[in-house]
C-alpha cells in the first residue's frame, strides 16, 4: 500500500476501482463535452452561412415541393451533391448548406435509384418534363421511374396558400406580410401567361413565370411539379459563391 501510494497518479487507482466514481467522472466529462458542443446553438442566431440569390420558394413551387413529398420522389431521388469529384462532374457544383435551408422537410435523400437532382432546374424545357412525368420509358427507354400521367389530369387543389406560408414562416423561412397576404393570388400568376408577373417577381426575384404544363387553360399538379423542377439549384450563382469562400479564405491567411 505505502509502495503504491508513492506513485505518481496512484489516486487513480481509486478511480478505476470504484465503479461508482469513475461512472460519476465519466459522465461529466461526456457533459462537458455536449455542453461545448450544443450550448453555443442557442446562442447563434444562423449555424448556415448566407449565400447570394436564396429566396423561399414561390406559392406554386412550395405547391410542387408539397406534392413531390406526397408521391415520395425522395425515394428515389436526393438532392444533395457531395463534395466529390465524380459526383460534381456528373451533376454540377457540390450543394451548399444555405440552399436547401427553406426546405421543409429537407429532401436530401439517401437513396438514388435516379439521378440527384439538386440542380435539375434549366436542364430540361418544360415539355421534357411534361413528356417525361407522363411517360418516362417514351424518353428515357431504360428508365425504371413510375408515370405520374395524373399530374397533368389532377387540378392544383393547394389549399390555403397563406396559410401554408405562415406555417413556414413560423418554422423560420423569411417570407413577408406581403407575400403571405397574395399566396393564393400569386400561386395562380406564376403559371397564367396572361397575368402580370411584377408584383411576384418583386417578391421572389428571379421567380420564373409561364405556363408550365403545355395547358394554359387549366392551373395541374403537373405546372407546380415542373415550376418546383425548374428552379432547382438555379437560385444561387454557385460559382461566384464559392470564389467569395475561397477570396475570403485567402484573407484569413
Ligand atoms: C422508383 C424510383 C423513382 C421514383 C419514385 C421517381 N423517379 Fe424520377 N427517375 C428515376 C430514374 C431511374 C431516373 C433516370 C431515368 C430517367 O430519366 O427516367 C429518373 C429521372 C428523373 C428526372 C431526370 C433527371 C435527369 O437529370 O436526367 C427527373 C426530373 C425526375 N426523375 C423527377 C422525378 C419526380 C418529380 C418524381 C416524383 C413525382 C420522381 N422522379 C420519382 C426513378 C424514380
Amino acid at each position: 500500500m505505502t509502495a503504491e501510494s508513492k506513485q505518481p497518479f496512484a489516486w487513480h487507482g481509486k478511480l478505476e476501482r470504484n465503479i461508482t466514481l469513475l461512472g460519476v467522472c465519466a459522465l461529466v466529462a461526456v457533459l462537458i463535452g455536449g455542453i461545448v458542443e450544443i450550448a453555443p446553438l442557442f446562442w447563434i442566431d444562423n449555424t448556415i452561412e448566407k449565400v447570394k440569390g436564396m429566396r423561399p420558394y414561390t406559392p406554386l413551387e412550395q405547391a410542387g415541393f408539397d406534392i413531390y413529398v406526397r408521391e415520395g420522389c425522395y425515394l428515389c431521388h436526393s438532392q444533395m451533391i457531395r463534395p466529390f469529384r465524380d459526383e460534381v462532374e456528373r451533376y454540377g457544383h457540390y450543394s451548399l448548406a444555405a440552399e436547401s435551408m427553406y426546405d421543409h422537410p429537407f429532401q436530401w435523400g439517401s437513396e438514388r435509384t435516379g439521378p440527384d437532382l439538386a440542380r435539375v432546374g434549366g436542364k430540361y424545357s418544360d415539355a421534357w418534363h411534361v413528356q417525361h412525368l407522363s411517360a418516362p420509358r417514351s424518353v428515357v427507354p431504360e428508365s425504371i421511374m413510375p408515370n405520374y400521367s395524373f399530374l397533368a389530369k389532377n387540378d392544383l387543389k393547394a389549399g390555403d396558400m397563406s396559410a401554408e406560408l405562415t406555417a413556414l414562416y413560423h418554422a423560420g423561412v423569411p417570407y413577408s406580410k406581403d407575400a403571405i397576404a397574395k399566396a393564393n393570388d400569386d400561386l395562380k400568376t406564376q403559371a397564367d401567361p396572361n397575368a402580370d408577373a411584377t408584383g411576384l417577381q418583386a417578391r421572389y426575384p428571379k421567380a420564373q413565370a409561364r405556363d408550365f404544363d403545355g395547358n394554359p387553360k387549366r392551373l395541374t399538379e403537373m405546372d407546380a411539379v415542373i415550376a418546383y423542377l425548374q428552379v432547382l439549384g438555379t437560385m444561387v450563382d454557385v460559382d461566384a459563391a464559392a470564389a467569395q469562400e475561397q477570396l475570403a479564405k485567402e484573407k484569413g491567411r
